[in-house]
């Protein structure tokens, strides 16, 4: 069977690693844009076998670079997203919607046979978050550039090398308190990020043309329950407590001082909304690709790092049974 090419756009991220890792075992070509070659080649070159991977480092917005990308490809995927602004162009409207607008319009010129674009669930509904509004007139602009394009929405996406499970498990860790906003009501429907890039590789094989599809994970949960099962993964006792909104937002507006922000004011605004499946779009499910892989069973793969003992916290060293074989 040839080979079929695929231009990835985000791929040393969290979904683009799973992905290039699925992708390229299933005999598809792989060519990764990095804005930092330097920086990132490693972690994109040893996701796939040599021969199925090529790392071009680019401006996103350079367009007459990324048009050349596109004239050996077959396939174009977007996991470019961020989650607050930054200076000099890193804007919600450049990100989530200029830049997959161009894309999508290259999909077209270049007649290429798939772009998959990768939004989030529940944007419809935040309609005070800039976060949502940014990626809901990103997914108008590639329908009406590339009407063929497939748009994924996830709810949170979490595995070993999320943002979301491993640096909750940090900050629960250390703090002897956690803030709930809006109580912890806000719901959720995690998928695991093998069942998301399943997925993804589940439409293009399958040619799925033209869809908002949900994908969401097997289970729902809140915020507050999401917490409750980290603390009980690491057999750690923490207060959770509520924070009154205005709070919330005054240290929101402190934490956006930061680098890199524990939360922001937009994303405060975003844990309003419910994040679970419309009901108005197809979901993974309905798309023949359920989701196996529950919140717990994975977590507990990894958490450990984070209990006391570490790796001697897990049933593999049972410190009980063998006290002859450890050296104190
Ligand atoms: N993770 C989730 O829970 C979740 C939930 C819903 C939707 N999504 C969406 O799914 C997509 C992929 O998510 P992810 O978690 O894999 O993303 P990620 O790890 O945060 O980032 C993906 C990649 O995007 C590139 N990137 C980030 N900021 C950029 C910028 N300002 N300019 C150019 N490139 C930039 C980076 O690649 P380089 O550094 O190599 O250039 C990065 O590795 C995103 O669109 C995200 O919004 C994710």
């Amino acid at each position: 069977m040839k080979a079929k090419n695929c231009l990835i756009f985000g791929g040393s991220g969290q979904i683009g690693k799973n992905l290039i890792r699925k992708l390229t075992k299933n005999n598809y070509k792989v060519t990764v844009v990095t804005r930092n070659i330097h920086q990132k080649s490693y972690i994109i070159k040893t996701q796939a076998n040599a021969g199925y991977i090529e790392i071009v480092e680019a401006n996103i917005f350079d367009e007459k670079k990324i048009r050349e990308l596109f004239k050996k490809n077959d396939i174009c995927i977007n996991l470019i997203g961020i989650l607050y602004e930054k200076k000099k162009g890193n804007t919600f409207k450049n990100i989530h919607s200029v830049f997959p607008s161009l894309l999508a319009k290259l999909c077209k010129e270049y007649n290429l046979k798939h772009f998959i674009h990768l939004s989030a669930l529940g944007i419809n509904n935040a309609i005070d978050s800039d976060y949502a509004r940014s990626k809901l007139e990103g997914e108008d602009r590639i329908l009406k550039n590339f009407p063929l394009a497939t748009i994924l929405r996830p709810s949170l996406v979490f595995s070993q090398d999320d943002q979301l499970t491993t640096n909750f498990l940090t900050l629960l860790n250390r703090l002897p308190l956690f803030p709930l906003y809006y109580d912890g009501r806000t719901k959720f429907a995690p998928i695991h990020c093998s069942d998301l890039t399943d997925t993804i590789h589940h439409v293009i094989s399958n040619q799925i043309y033209s869809k908002i599809i949900e994908c969401v994970g097997p289970e729902i949960i809140t915020f507050k329950e999401l917490l409750q099962r980290l603390l009980k993964l690491i057999n750690k006792k923490r207060i959770l407590l509520p924070f009154p909104l205005p709070i919330a937002k005054l240290s929101a507006t402190f934490f956006e001082i930061l680098p890199k922000p524990i939360i922001t004011r937009d994303q405060l605004r975003l844990l309003k909304y419910d994040n679970i499946p419309s009901g108005n779009y197809k979901t993974n499910s309905d798309v023949g690709m359920p989701s196996k892989r529950f919140f717990n069973d994975e977590v507990k793969k990894y958490c450990y790092m984070w209990r006391d003992g570490g790796q001697f916290s897990t049933e593999k060293y049972n410190l009980n049974n063998d006290k002859e074989n450890i050296i104190s």
